[in-house]
């Protein structure tokens, strides 16, 4: 089953919006089976950040991450990886579509609330810096037979 990993970033933790983002997943229909709520080391940020490391923007970028707590997360379900990007939008939230959780909450670039896989391969790599084996649990909801 595909999985994407998600990550509510400090401001959305900050601005009290992690409900708000989490109900969207859930009631898509996804299925949750990894969270945790951490401070991010500056290690995991310039490793989970590292394609951007030659970019301008890069260092403030990982400033912000390791600023305050993070929700991440780990969800699962078909086309999960870029379903959830359209559930996001797009990465300037003032370009975001309406509808969308950066086009509904945000202004600022660098203030985007939530970071999302951009692609199968991603994900995997993102859920294997964030999570342990142990820490994702394998189960299937009771009431899947009414979503598909
Ligand atoms: P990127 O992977 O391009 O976007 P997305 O999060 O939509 O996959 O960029 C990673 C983050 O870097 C992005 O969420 C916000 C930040 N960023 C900037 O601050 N300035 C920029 O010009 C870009 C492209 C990204």
């Amino acid at each position: 089953m595909e999985r994407t990993f998600l990550a509510i970033k400090p401001d959305g933790v900050q601005r009290k919006l992690v409900g708000e983002i989490i109900r969207r997943f859930e009631t898509k229909g996804f299925t949750l089976v990894g969270l945790k709520f951490l401070k991010v080391s500056r290690e995991l940020a310039e490793q989970h950040y590292d394609v951007h490391k030659e970019r301008p923007f890069f260092g403030s970028l990982v400033e912000f991450i390791t600023s305050a707590p993070v929700v991440a997360m780990v969800w699962e379900g078909d086309g999960v990886v870029a379903a959830a990007r359209k559930i996001i939008g797009a990465t300037n939230p003032l370009t975001a579509e309406p509808g969308t959780i950066r086009g509904d909450f945000g202004i600022n670039i660098g203030r985007n609330l939530i970071h999302g896989s951009d692609a199968q391969e991603t994900a995997q790599r993102e859920i294997a810096l964030w999570f342990k084996d142990e820490e994702l649990v394998n189960w299937q909801p009771h009431l899947t037979s009414w979503l598909r």
